[in-house]
């Protein structure tokens, strides 16, 4: 019996080193697209995809994404009495249920695979989602809802994918399909970690959205610390792909890797287009600045 997907895992103990000097304090997971931190988008997709528990993996410096789940009492107070109906609700009516979350320290940061693995005493016997707060997703249906759509046909690993360019295929992993690629989801025998373009076994690049079979943890237990010390999640993954059928989602819309500074920015102006009391505004300002690009100081 497929077991459905209840939980989702957060890994946020990086350091976010590619967004020094703001990541100093701030944890990157913190940083507003538009007027929203990173991390409650990611957190959106899995409640809208019917997750109802959520475990976030930090580290320290990382007190403010516990405090952004949590009622900010003084806040809530004052815009209560002084009406604002609209801004109280963005403070607190997306809140998690009392007892649905938790938070589990990453002691030291030693990659995503390591992270992940903090959780397996939480996780149990579970499937489990996983969701990066670097990937943003631009689409009606919550791209993470599709993958659980998925797992609840077939069962097994289900692995959110995205189609690169061809030069940019060496800078991410990408996944060897079985076969054809054209349907919802196709499966995969393996993955690899930045191939060379002419070497690469395909265009889809692993994205930041994951549902994986608890076995997971056995095959993280057994991999090895790269060179950087990290334990990395797709090392576990490929040898667990051997085993356990691994499917990979595509998504088909416009998607945004926020953990670079052109992807946050794209992703910046991309989500302010979408909203309607933005968009003319945002037009109109982009227009300006194309404009006046040639008048801006380079330094
Ligand atoms: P990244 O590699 O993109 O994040 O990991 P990073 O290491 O924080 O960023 P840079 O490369 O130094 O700029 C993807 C996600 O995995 C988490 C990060 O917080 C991020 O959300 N992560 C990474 C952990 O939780 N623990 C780790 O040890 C590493």
């Amino acid at each position: 019996m497929i077991k459905p997907v209840e939980v989702a895992v957060f890994p946020v103990g990086g350091l976010g080193t590619r967004f020094l000097p703001a990541t100093k304090s701030i944890p990157k997971e913190m940083l507003p697209v538009v007027d929203k931190p990173l991390i409650q988008y990611a957190y959106e997709q899995a409640k809208e995809a019917g997750i109802k528990q959520f475990i976030f993996i930090t580290g320290r410096n990382k007190n403010t994404i516990t405090n952004h789940f949590d009622h900010a009492f003084e806040l809530q107070k004052v815009l209560d009495e002084k009406e604002k109906k609209a801004m109280l609700s963005q403070v607190k009516d997306w809140l998690p249920e009392a007892g649905n979350i938790a938070f589990i320290r990453q002691q030291e940061p030693k990659g995503l695979g390591h992270a992940i693995y903090c959780a397996h005493h939480f996780i149990g016997d579970r499937p489990f989602a996983v969701l990066l707060a670097d990937e943003m997703y631009l689409s009606e249906k919550p791209f993470m809802k599709s993958m659980v759509d998925i797992h609840n046909q077939y069962g097994g690993n289900v692995i959110g994918v995205g189609e690169v360019s061809e030069e940019k295929v060496s800078s991410y992993g990408i996944v060897a399909p079985s076969g054809a690629t054209d349907g919802d989801y196709f499966t995969i025998k393996g993955m690899v970690e930045k191939p060379k373009s002419e070497d690469a076994p395909s265009r889809f690049s692993i994205s930041g959205q994951y549902i994986l079979q608890p076995e997971i943890f056995h095959y993280i237990e057994q991999a090895k610390a790269g060179k950087d010390g990290e334990i990395q999640l797709t090392d576990a993954l490929n040898a667990m792909v051997k085993d356990v059928p691994t499917r990979a989602v595509p998504f088909r819309g416009m998607r945004f890797d926020c953990g670079n500074k052109q992807g946050f920015l794209a992703a910046n102006i991309a989500f302010a287009l979408s909203r309607k009391d933005m968009r003319e505004e945002t037009l109109e300002t982009l227009k300006t600045l194309v404009n006046q690009a040639d008048d801006i100081p380079v330094q």
